[in-house]
């Protein structure tokens, strides 16, 4: 497999816009045909949302449903099958307790849908931490909700880069390790929200899989330059 094609299908864009045709247009015209299309709960609101997942599937991407799901077990294997059904190649589930990814785990049993679990948070703050009464370190907490994940034979698991080194020595290649928060040192994002970020070759330096850029690449002046510098920047961490 040539460099950049291993380097693209690292990374997942976060089409996080209000209306399906945006999300869809600014996918075609990004033209990274091995990158994954992330759709989340923005989009996924809309019946509009939800079609688009099934068409960018039929179209050949890699869709991902950012759903993050949390319920009875009973709604969540329900739920993951539904999404299993339109196509998508990965979908999100919280892993916050062993029931819930086991139901998920059900929901996507025979069909090729990759299940990745939620372990924190990436704008979470320790304080915020500290006011749920929740006592360990998000560190702590991020390796006891893999744990669950790998338990139950999901794909990965969603964290921020400063903990993917302590992922991939605790579960090594039972875990893809996904990264958000990621922010290119040339990239700087009005009013950002996240806490805890990366550059995308931090991140792919650190052991992620994967890393899901939004805001670096649909704010950006330039979208497709920068989709392709951060193919770049992965490339040259591989
Ligand atoms: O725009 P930005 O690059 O911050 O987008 C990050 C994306 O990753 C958003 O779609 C957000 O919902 C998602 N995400 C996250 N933290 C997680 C899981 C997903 O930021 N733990």
């Amino acid at each position: 497999m040539p460099f950049e094609t291993e380097a693209e299908k690292k990374l997942i864009v976060a089409l996080d816009f209000p209306y399906a045709d945006e999300a869809a247009a600014f996918w075609h015209r990004l033209a990274l045909p091995h990158a994954v299309a992330k759709i989340g709960l923005e989009l996924l609101m809309t019946a509009d949302g939800v079609a688009l997942v099934k068409r960018l599937a039929e179209g050949g991407a890699s869709v991902f449903v950012d759903a993050k799901l949390y319920d009875i077990a009973a709604t969540v294997e329900r739920a993951t099958a539904r999404v299993a059904a339109l196509g998508a190649a990965f979908l999100t589930v919280h892993a916050q307790d062993d029931a819930t990814v086991a139901a998920a785990v059900r929901g996507a049993a025979g069909s090729p849908l990759k299940l990745l679990g939620i372990s924190l948070l990436t704008n979470a703050r320790p304080e915020s931490l500290a006011g749920q009464g929740i006592t360990l370190s998000a560190s702590d907490l991020v390796l006891t909700r893999a744990g669950f994940a790998a338990e139950a034979g999901f794909h990965g698991i969603v964290s921020s880069a400063l903990e993917a080194r302590a992922l991939k020595s605790a579960f090594g290649s039972r875990l893809a390790v996904v990264t958000p928060g990621i922010r290119p040192a040339s990239a700087s994002v009005v009013g950002d929200d996240q806490a805890r970020t990366a550059t995308p070759a931090e991140a792919i330096a650190a052991g992620a899989d994967y890393i899901v850029v939004g805001r670096p690449i649909t704010r950006a002046a330039d979208p497709n330059a920068a989709a392709r510098a951060i193919v770049a920047e992965i490339a040259g961490a591989l």
